[in-house]
């Protein structure tokens, strides 16, 4: 990258972004760290317009880190409830407690000491950095990585090593020197990644209103290897998994197991998958689910059970939950779901 390139990369960006970008997000008001550290870590894994619903109503429960730091790891997860990817609400309360415990409850300024806090990343970090402190700090997501190796065209697998290395050199090259540019040119590689320069059908091979500020310095566009950049890599395997989830009923109260810290739904509550019950006890199958996550396709099968006598032992891990109860815990999304069609049929008769 020579010194033209580099100015006029950056240049570019901020005034796209002053005309382009966008400015109402809610998380660009008031823009505290606790609030924007709770936005980069929601925008982590979830779209933008999920976040914007969701996001409102977590800062109603918990409103600054201290109330985050005081609730129960089971309340955070309910609240997150939906979003998936529930290691990020696991991390977001150990971050919360590590803050008021270790900094008085003030995020450090310094992108290096944010890094060490959990589920704080380099780039994540960086974005903290800049839109709480106005601390000079690179991000590199998975945007800003697309849109770096597009416009120098960096046709390599993008998970590997040194070409991670290249784009956070490029990142760290671009940076504009002024502070007072920092936050819109952060800003403007998020929303130019996420609205322009798009994985598939980008402003460029589209009829769009939009105008790509890069169109004539593009060496993807230009050599017309932009479909072919980012380099696709061959993605993992989907396992099928299939699953058994005993629906068992009592007074009013269903029986619920809290999953361990690994695997599926880590840490969150769901229908016990193996349970002895007494014998000549009526099982119903109910309509099979199918539920997709990152790597597995589920296929569940729920067996309903209504039992007039409590059982006479469970597992330390199971607990009967009143239905009234269940807005407390953290439910993955299909037996969120599953619950609810239950609770209106139990109401319904
Ligand atoms: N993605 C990650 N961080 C973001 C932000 N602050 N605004 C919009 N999209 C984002």
């Amino acid at each position: 990258m020579n010194f033209i390139e580099i100015k006029n990369f950056t240049e570019q960006l901020i005034a796209w972004q002053k005309k382009q970008g966008r400015h109402h997000l809610p998380w660009q008001e008031n823009r505290t760290a606790y609030r924007v550290w709770l936005s980069e870590v929601m925008l982590q894994q979830t779209q933008v317009n999920t976040v914007i619903e969701r996001y409102q109503a977590f800062l109603k429960r918990f409103p600054t880190i201290q109330h985050l730091d005081r609730a129960s790891i089971d309340h955070v997860l309910a609240e997150w409830s939906g979003m998936g990817y529930y290691t990020r609400a696991r991390n977001l309360h150990k971050c919360a407690q590590t803050v008021v415990d270790q900094f008085d409850g003030v995020f450090p300024k310094d992108p290096k000491k944010l890094e060490d806090l959990p589920g704080i990343g380099r780039s994540t970090a960086a974005a903290i950095a800049v839109f709480a402190y106005g601390q000079p700090a690179a991000i590199l997501d998975g945007n800003v990585k697309r849109v770096l190796a597009r416009v120098w065209g960096i046709e390599e697998d993008l998970s590997k090593g040194a070409a991670i290395k290249k784009l956070w050199g490029h990142a760290e090259t671009l940076l504009p020197q002024t502070s007072a540019d920092l936050v819109t040119y952060t800003q403007g590689l998020m929303d130019f990644g996420a609205t322009c320069c798009t994985q598939s059908n980008p402003a460029c091979l589209r009829t769009s209103s939009m105008t790509c500020p890069f169109m004539n310095i593009c060496v993807a566009k230009k050599s017309n290897l932009i479909q072919k950049i980012p380099l696709k890599v061959k993605k993992v395997k989907v396992l099928k998994v299939d699953m058994k989830w005993w629906i068992v009923i009592h007074d009013g109260q269903v029986l619920l197991e809290k999953r361990a810290e690994q695997g599926i739904w880590a840490g969150l509550w769901s229908f016990p998958e193996e349970i002895s019950l007494p014998k000549n006890v009526q099982q119903i199958d109910l309509s099979p689910i199918k539920h997709v996550l990152t790597h597995r396709r589920l296929n569940i099968q729920p067996k309903k059970v209504v039992l007039k006598k409590n059982l006479s032992k469970i597992n330390d891990n199971f607990s009967w939950v009143a239905f009234s109860e269940l807005s407390n815990l953290g439910l993955p999304t299909p037996v969120k779901s599953f619950l609810k069609d239950l609770i209106q049929a139990h109401d319904g008769a």
